[in-house]
């Protein structure tokens, strides 16, 4: 794909990447992610956001510009939003085959562009309420969203088309699967963004949900025709849709999250598992989602996707050299970086000699807001009084869970 037409004059020239690489170094993305760069072309030329070298995508995004008969010298502004390299690692090489190109970012992200880059020369800086005309009716306004997803973070606002070019903000993991508009999705790929914007905001962008809350207050008052972000759909027929969801996403981090339930779980030599089975039994007595995940097997990244959803989380681990189970300390630790707050929560897990285990999940939680049901803790393997208690445990946290409603409704895109 490229040189997609958003607006008259105005395209998407990013790619899509496949990679066996680990966004951000951390989190898997076996579904690929979209670098989206775009191009605006009044009298001057501007491009918004870049790519990286990855995948292909920086060669992608210069046969979008060829696409369109732009040669690198003649772009005039290249606009970063976010200098962080998943949009800017391109920079360097493109400034040097794109020397009258005017760098345009905010003041923290020009102190970046020098960081990472070693550009000093032509940088512009601008703050929110600044614009730039680029003839032909098209104006480009700046407005400061700092910390969605890095302090510098600004979006941009062509007001001809009402366009905003988001940023992170509205992103997305996962390639686009033919169309990278929102309204030309067939029902059946739509499950897909939802997995796919979920895990990106639980992984990328929780921690800052605040400030998310915070960006789409300051921008209520613009006229949005479609929403671009640097990842993910764009959201050319329901811009409002993509909102929608951000506010739901941003008040997981409070207290209005769904009636589910996530298991996270892991067994030295199958005691505290067949405690897992015992707490299963007595939470599916309830008629919602339970989510089961096993450490260290399965990847952080898809574990933070559920428990930030779900009101209810319960955690099971043994004591490992009296302390945590690391792969479970690990995860905690998580959990409280992505401020994974106010939860309905379940505690159990097997010990040989002493009960380490609880000591560290004591300390981890008494951060983390949850309101924790009694602590399940055995000698070994759980004995049926013990395995009673356990069903009891899992009916506990699902009976309260079950009272809370779904906060997922008029979404339709
Ligand atoms: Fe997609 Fe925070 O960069």
């Amino acid at each position: 794909m490229q040189a997609i037409k958003l607006a008259d004059g105005i395209h998407w020239v990013g790619a899509n990447v496949h990679t066996e690489d680990l966004f951000e170094g951390i989190w898997p993305i076996p579904e690929g992610v979209a670098l989206n760069a775009y191009t605006v072309q009044g009298d001057k030329t501007a491009v918004i956001e870049l790519v990286r070298e990855w995948g292909g995508a920086a060669m992608t995004f210069m046969k979008g510009l060829k696409a369109l008969n732009i040669e690198p010298e003649d772009v005039d502004y290249i606009i970063l939003n976010h200098l962080e390299p998943d949009h800017t690692g391109f920079t360097y090489m493109f400034r040097s085959i794109a020397p009258n190109a005017t760098i345009v970012t905010t003041e923290k992200g020009e102190a970046l562009v020098d960081g990472f880059y070693g550009i000093t020369e032509n940088v512009q800086t601008v703050a929110t309420g600044d614009s730039l005309d680029l003839g032909q009716g098209k104006v480009l306004h700046f407005t400061e969203i700092p910390n969605v997803h890095w302090p510098e973070t600004q979006v941009t606002y062509e007001q001809s088309s009402g366009i905003l070019f988001s940023s992170d903000a509205f992103g997305s993991y996962g390639i686009h699967k033919g169309s990278i508009f929102d309204d030309e999705q067939p029902e059946a790929i739509k499950p897909y963004w939802e997995d796919q914007m979920l895990r990106y905001y639980a992984n990328i962008v929780a921690t800052f949900s605040s400030n998310v809350l915070s960006a789409i207050d300051k921008l209520s008052g613009v006229d949005i025709k479609m929403i671009a972000p640097s990842h993910g759909l764009i959201w050319r027929g329901s811009p409002g849709t993509v909102v929608k969801k951000y506010v739901r996403y941003a008040n997981y981090s409070k207290e209005l999250q769904e009636p589910e339930i996530t298991i996270i779980w892991g067994s030295m030599y199958g005691n505290t598992e067949t405690m897992l089975n015992a707490i299963i039994k007595g939470a599916s007595e309830y008629d919602i989602p339970i989510h089961v995940h096993q450490v260290p097997n399965e990847d952080a990244s898809f574990i933070l996707r559920d428990v930030f959803k779900s009101a209810g989380l319960i955690i099971g681990c043994p004591t490992y050299e009296y302390g945590m189970f690391p792969p479970m300390k690990y995860v905690m630790e998580l959990l409280n970086e992505k401020l994974m707050r106010f939860k309905k929560v379940g505690f159990f897990g097997s010990y040989g000699w002493s009960g380490g285990a609880k000591r560290d999940f004591d300390k981890i939680s008494e951060r983390m807001k949850w309101d924790i049901e009694e602590p399940l803790l055995f000698k070994g393997y759980p004995s049926n009084e013990e395995i009673t208690k356990g069903e009891e445990l899992g009916r506990s946290i699902a009976q309260k869970v079950k009272e809370i409603p779904s906060k997922i409704e008029g979404e339709d895109y």
